[in-house]
């Protein structure tokens, strides 16, 4: 076992992982992180994501000892200060951008990391950044809507789902 230390959602945190502990199992199980869900832990569904050290990473897909010394985000630090929602978490509300929910935090994990590097995306960018994230209840078209009207963007020309 070996000690990991790391910044999670602003707080440090630590604990001891063998070699082969994923990051969100560290998330989930030792730190009871449990809004970025696990869909399949072989890197497709992207329900997993994180931001680590800023960028956007399938946390099934790196070790809890890479992450050592990193500042992790997950959706459960994407809030406002004050504990409400983020205006992207709100979108996602508004606009029904979520069934079963499965999929949303790496969504939104998913969402905000792009918004970060391009604040206006278009349609057809936001459905190209979201090809690493599946979601088997939606059909996306609300998803991309929430997305795009968190960004200021007129949605009206997005079907309706
Ligand atoms: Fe990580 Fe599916 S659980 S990509
Ligand atoms: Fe159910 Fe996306 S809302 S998987």
């Amino acid at each position: 076992m070996t000690k990991v230390t790391m910044t999670v959602n602003g707080k440090s945190v630590s604990g001891e992982v063998e070699g082969r502990t994923l990051l969100v199992d560290f998330l989930r199980d030792a730190q009871r992180l449990t809004g970025t869900h696990v869909g399949c832990d072989t890197s497709q569904c992207g329900a997993c994501t994180v931001h680590v050290d800023g960028l956007q990473v399938k946390s099934c897909t790196m070790f809890a000892l890479e992450a050592d010394g990193a500042t992790v985000t997950t959706i459960e630090g994407i809030g406002n200060a004050d504990g409400t929602m983020s205006a992207l978490q709100a979108s996602f509300q508004e606009h029904h951008g979520l069934q079963c929910g499965f999929c949303t935090p790496g969504m939104i994990m998913a969402a905000s990391s792009l918004l970060k590097v391009n604040p206006k995306p278009t349609e057809a960018e936001i459905r190209h950044h979201l090809e690493g994230n599946i979601c088997r209840c939606t059909g996306y078209h609300n998803i991309v809507k929430a997305i795009m009207a968190a960004s200021g963007q007129d949605v009206s020309a997005i079907a309706a789902e």
